[in-house]
């Protein structure tokens, strides 16, 4: 491939993707908002936008063959607040990515576009949209702007749905955790596979205890290889008892299913700031 473009590259899980994009193309684009990135790898250049630029979307993404989507809020917000990122930035990629003939936009959806499904229904890529959060609107708004896109304007995407790409710190992780390099893999197989169409998948480790069914995905060629149960013992021993009533405890979304809209749901998620430094 000639050209990718990353937004998000600044973020945590951006900043784990950095290095294997940069190998699969000639040049590599990593844009986010902040000034900049430090050090870039061999092949990588850096523009610093907004994603509700349309006219910033339109300028990185010329010549791309792809974009490989993650820049976001990452939280709970009041709705204004994700508007311009989440909402109109969404629309901004894909309509730059039609204006401009890429390819695909592979795209980081999130587990909270469904996340008011209850935990004990095995939910699979076809789940309705359930969002527990304007955050999870957010991503549904995605998903929806990815499967109009090809049935009007034949731009295929694959929207990988993560469920918790962090540490494993509590009982839903063990379940839900996407390691690093799962994410890899998930990334370069929806990069690589010849066509996707419009595509939906999970983005979660190979754990015992994962609560999706990705069968129906299975022509993307992921295979996870991490499994959360190695921390199970640990962290079930820490753990204090689970609430039936809790939507928080009982729902796919985890804290996003209980918190009220608006307010912030990873306050209370401990995550670890561990991103690879270059
Ligand atoms: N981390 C997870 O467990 C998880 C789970 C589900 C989905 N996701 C999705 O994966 C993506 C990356 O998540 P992350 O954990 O790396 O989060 P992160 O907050 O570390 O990275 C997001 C990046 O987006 C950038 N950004 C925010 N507003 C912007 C704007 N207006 N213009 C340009 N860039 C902007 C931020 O500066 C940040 O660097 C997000 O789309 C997120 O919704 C993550």
């Amino acid at each position: 491939m000639k050209k990718l473009v990353l937004t998000g590259a600044a973020g945590r899980l951006g900043s784990y993707l950095r290095e294997p994009l940069s190998k699969m193309c000639d040049t590599l684009v990593s844009t986010d908002i902040v000034e900049d990135i430090g050090t870039l790898y061999d092949g990588e250049t850096y523009v610093s936008a907004d994603l509700a630029d349309l006219d910033a979307m339109l300028s990185i993404t010329e010549g791309a063959d792809m974009v490989v989507h993650f820049g976001a809020i990452v939280d709970e917000a009041p709705f204004e607040q994700l508007l311009g990122p989440n909402f109109i930035g969404a629309y901004n990629i894909w309509e730059a990515a039609h204006r401009n003939g890429l390819r695909r936009v592979v795209y980081a959806s999130s587990i909270h576009a469904v996340g008011m499904h209850p935990k004990n229904q095995f939910i699979g890529i076809d789940a309705p949209h359930r969002p527990d959060t304007f955050y999870g609107l957010a991503k549904c708004f995605a998903e929806d702007l990815a499967s109009m896109y090809w049935d009007k304007r034949q731009l295929e995407s694959v929207c990988m749905r993560i469920l918790s790409c962090a540490n494993v710190g509590n009982p839903r992780a063990v379940g839900s955790w996407l390691s690093y390099d799962d994410l890899i893999q998930l990334v370069t197989r929806a990069i690589d596979t010849p066509v996707t169409g419009f595509s939906v998948i999970y983005g979660v480790s190979n754990n015992d205890r994962a609560p999706v069914d990705n069968s129906k995905a299975s022509f993307l060629g992921y295979r996870p290889k991490d499994n959360a149960e190695q921390f199970a013992k640990e962290v079930f021993a820490k753990a204090g008892p689970l609430d039936p009533t809790d939507p928080g405890d009982m729902c796919h979304g985890g804290p996003f299913a209980s918190i009220e809209l608006g307010n912030s749901a990873l306050g209370s998620m401990n995550i670890i700031d561990d991103r690879k430094k270059t």
